[in-house]
């Protein structure tokens, strides 16, 4: 069992808190969270809650920390936690920028912990399926990748949430739902190489941006098309294209409660066939996955290398949304 404090008792901090109470993998033995009013979630929790990441990371009763917070805060985080000695496993966008991904990686290397990230999609049940289809070489050689999660779960945010800040979520969705699907793009088919960005503000009060299209080419020379729009009601879809067949999957809800996926696969001669998933907590078992790693178990199975660069296009992304032109991707 791991012994784990969630920093950040916001929405998705207490997701993770809720399913922790079902793992016999992770116990919660503390809570952080600087906010008066969100600490009223840990009393009801049980779990002793304190103000600061720093009193955490000086309490001997944590080996790890699951890091629920705001997106700039996540690099100087996981460098405290790893300087620490404490295993971190890190929210989703993991850092903003390729100087802050060396940076933050170095310390975890330097101190031997093991790091996870909130990348959670490829988790779910058929995404490891297909995951198995590709690198089985059934679907032959990988050409192309589409992508879409979108979701409408923030327009009623204040104004003066930290989502609506240029610093905490540049390019509208992409820290929000587009980074997992070029982190899934990242798992098919590689780093990439260049990217071309549109962000634009259409069908909301999202002033960072509701509508981002982008393209993306990879250093394996495949592209991924990813679309990730916070104006429209939940749509969920990945799509990986071969050149013996492709696989389609379609979500039927946000990974916050999942209600299952369809898949759909052809191969070249073959009809296309479809097969129903049932819904199962990929949050959890990326969690799980960690803290298996962490106590000494099977490796984690996101490398720190696709963390970096998933990092790295997040960062060219941003550049490519505001120049408007196409953009390298560092490596
Ligand atoms: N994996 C997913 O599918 C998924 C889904 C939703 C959110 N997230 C990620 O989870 C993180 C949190 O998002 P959210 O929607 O819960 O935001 P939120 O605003 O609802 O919650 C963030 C919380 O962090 C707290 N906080 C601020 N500074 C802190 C500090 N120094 N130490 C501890 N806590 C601090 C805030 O008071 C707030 O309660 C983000 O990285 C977000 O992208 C991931």
């Amino acid at each position: 069992m791991l012994n784990v404090a969630v920093a950040g008792l916001g929405w998705w901090g207490k997701t993770v808190v809720n399913l922790l109470g079902r793992s016999d993998k992770l116990r919660p033995v503390l809570l952080i969270e600087p906010n008066p009013a969100a600490r009223a979630f840990g009393a009801g929790s049980g779990v002793p809650v304190v103000d600061s990441l720093e009193a955490a990371l000086a309490d001997p009763k944590v080996a790890a920390v699951i890091l629920c917070t705001p997106h700039s805060m996540h690099c100087d985080q996981i460098v405290a936690a790893a300087k620490a000695g404490k295993h971190v496993f890190c929210e989703k966008p993991f850092c903003m920028s390729t100087a802050e991904v060396t940076r933050a990686l170095a310390a975890v290397s330097a101190a031997g912990v093991t790091v996870g990230v909130g990348h959670e999609r490829r988790f779910e049940t058929p995404m490891n399926e297909v995951m198995r289809l590709a690198d089985s070489g059934a679907l032959g050689t990988l050409l192309q990748v589409e992508g879409n999660f979108s979701q409408d779960k923030f327009i009623g945010l204040a104004a003066d949430n930290w989502r609506m800040s240029a610093k905490e979520a540049p390019a509208g969705p992409l820290t929000a739902t587009g980074v997992h699907m070029v982190d899934l793009a990242i798992r098919f088919l590689g780093p990439g190489q260049d990217l071309l960005a549109r962000v634009r503000q259409l069908g909301s009060p999202l002033v960072n941006g509701d509508t981002l299209g982008l393209l993306m080419t990879h250093k394996s020379g495949a592209n991924s098309l990813i679309s990730a729009i916070l104006a429209t009601p939940f749509m969920g879809r990945f799509a990986v294209y071969g050149s013996h067949g492709w696989a389609e999957i379609w979500d039927r809800n946000h990974p916050e409660s999942p209600q299952g996926w369809l898949v759909r696969t052809r191969l070249r001669g073959g009809e296309v066939e479809t097969r129903e998933y049932p819904p199962m907590p990929a949050v959890l078992a990326n969690l799980e996955a960690f803290a298996q790693a962490a106590l000494g178990g099977e490796p984690y199975p996101v490398p720190p290398a696709q963390i970096r660069a998933t990092v790295c296009a997040l960062e060219a992304v941003v550049r490519s949304a505001a120049s408007g032109t196409l953009e390298k991707i560092s490596d």
